[in-house]
Parts: structure tokens; C-alpha cells; sequence
């Protein structure tokens, strides 16, 4: 269970994000909705104790982030919009050095399964900098999960993906949550759509929908009722 109670940031006189407040289940896939500069990355960064709040808490799996931030960034993986890479590493290393950082059993498993589950067996021998866009963000994606972590948090992993590989991480996607809990940000509302169990949508540093998808007929249409 992730608990996020009230948080809100600003970055000077920018109120980035403010009183925002969810549960997440075990198990439930939540996508995060909201235009550009509605606050979903910085709940996100919050929420993976990249950055601290102003006010407010985040509890990953029974720790505070803040006061138990080691044991709580163990149980959590973060692909972050920037997705920054080490691009003089190469494909293989830098995994194995992600894993050795998470003190991962059987490391050089982990990373070939990982490879494998990732469709990168013809690019592990190639340095980071000579990797296309879409080959990126799956690398990306390995490391937020090579250490095998309950909750993960993914922001626009498919932002860069052609419709193929699109589908490829959506399954990738749908599949890990059958034992992890999922945070996602996207543009793509069909894409929520195909994966998501509950719809948060964050308009102006506020959260202004909180929906299972079961319940919702268009995630288009509840988008633009509460995003004016
Ligand atoms: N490091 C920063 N310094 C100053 N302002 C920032 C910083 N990061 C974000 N902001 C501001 O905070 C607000 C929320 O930004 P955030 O990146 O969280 O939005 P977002 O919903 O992720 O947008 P996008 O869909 O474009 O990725 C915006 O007004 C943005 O300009
Ligand atoms: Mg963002």
C-alpha cells in the first residue's frame, strides 16, 4: 500500500502541486493524467523521494519516505521523464552497476533476463550514447527494475516508442502489475485506457479525478470535463 497525504510543493513563487492526497493498492495499476505543467512529475518525484515536499507525507509499503528513505527507495523503481543515462556506460554494465547499487542476488541473471524481458539482446554490447530513442526508454525501464521492487513509478515510459514497441512495454506493463503496484504518467488516453485499473487526473497542482476505469464510459470525455 502507498499512502500520499497532503503533499504540496512550490518552486519559488510556482505553486507546483497542492493538497494532494491518494491511496494506492497492492497490485492496482494507476494512471496519472493532467496537460503540461499540471504536476504530475513532481508528484512523482515526491512520491519516489527524488524531491521533498513542502507539506505533507508519502509512505511506501509501511515507510515514510522521508524518515525511512533507504528502505522505502528499496521497495520502489522510478523511470523519470528526463530518463538520464550514463551515456559513456555500456548497455550491460550500467545495469549490473544499477543492480550491484540495490545489493541485487545473482546480478549478471538478473541483468541477461532482464535484457531478454526487454528486447535489448542486439544492443547490450553497445555504449548508452549509441542507443535510439525508443532503445533508450527500454533501458530506462530494465533499470527501474532490475531490482525487482513492489511499486513502481513510470513517467511517460512510452513517450518515445514507435506504436509497436508502444504495445510491446503496454504488455510489459499490464503483466508486472499482476505483482507490483504501478504509477504512470501519459498523454495517450487510449493507452490508459488498455492498462489502467483507476484514473488520476491533475489539473493546475490539484487532483480533480480519482476513478476506477471500470466505472468510466470515455477517459476522454471525463479528461476534458475536469480539465477546462
Ligand atoms: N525545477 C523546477 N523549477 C521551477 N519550476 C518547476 C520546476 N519543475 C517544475 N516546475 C514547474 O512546476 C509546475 C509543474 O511541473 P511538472 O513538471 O510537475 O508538470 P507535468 O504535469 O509533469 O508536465 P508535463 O506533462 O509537461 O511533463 C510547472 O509550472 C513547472 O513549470
Ligand atoms: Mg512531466
Amino acid at each position: 500500500m502507498i499512502k500520499v497525504k497532503n503533499i504540496s510543493k512550490k518552486y519559488g513563487q510556482i505553486q507546483a502541486i497542492e493538497n494532494i492526497s491518494f491511496d494506492l493498492g497492492d497490485g492496482e495499476i494507476v494512471g496519472l493524467l493532467g496537460p503540461n505543467g499540471a504536476g504530475k512529475s513532481t508528484t512523482m518525484k515526491i512520491v519516489t523521494g527524488v524531491l521533498s515536499p513542502d507539506s505533507g507525507s508519502v509512505n511506501v509499503l509501511g515507510f515514510d519516505i522521508s524518515q525511512n528513505p533507504i528502505k522505502a527507495k528499496q521497495r520502489l523503481g522510478y523511470l523519470s521523464e528526463d530518463n538520464p543515462l550514463p551515456s559513456e556506460m555500456y548497455v550491460r554494465e550500467y545495469l549490473e552497476y544499477v543492480a550491484g547499487v540495490y545489493k541485487t542476488p545473482n546480478i549478471k541473471d538478473k541483468v541477461s533476463s532482464c535484457i531478454e524481458q526487454f528486447g535489448l539482446k542486439n544492443e547490450y554490447k553497445k555504449k548508452i550514447q549509441a542507443l535510439s530513442k525508443g532503445n533508450r526508454q527500454k533501458l530506462g525501464l530494465a533499470q527501474s527494475l532490475i531490482h525487482n521492487p513492489d511499486f513502481l513509478v513510470l513517467d511517460e515510459p512510452t513517450s518515445a516508442l514507435d506504436p509497436g514497441q508502444q504495445e510491446e512495454i503496454q504488455e510489459i506493463i499490464k503483466n508486472l502489475a499482476k505483482s507490483k503496484t504501478v504509477l504512470l504518467s501519459t498523454h495517450l488516453l487510449h493507452e490508459i485506457r488498455n492498462i489502467a485499473s483507476r484514473i488520476l487526473i491533475i489539473n493546475n497542482g490539484q487532483l480533480v479525478a480519482d476513478e476506477k476505469t471500470e466505472n468510466i464510459n470515455s477517459v476522454t470525455d471525463l479528461y476534458h470535463s475536469v480539465v477546462k
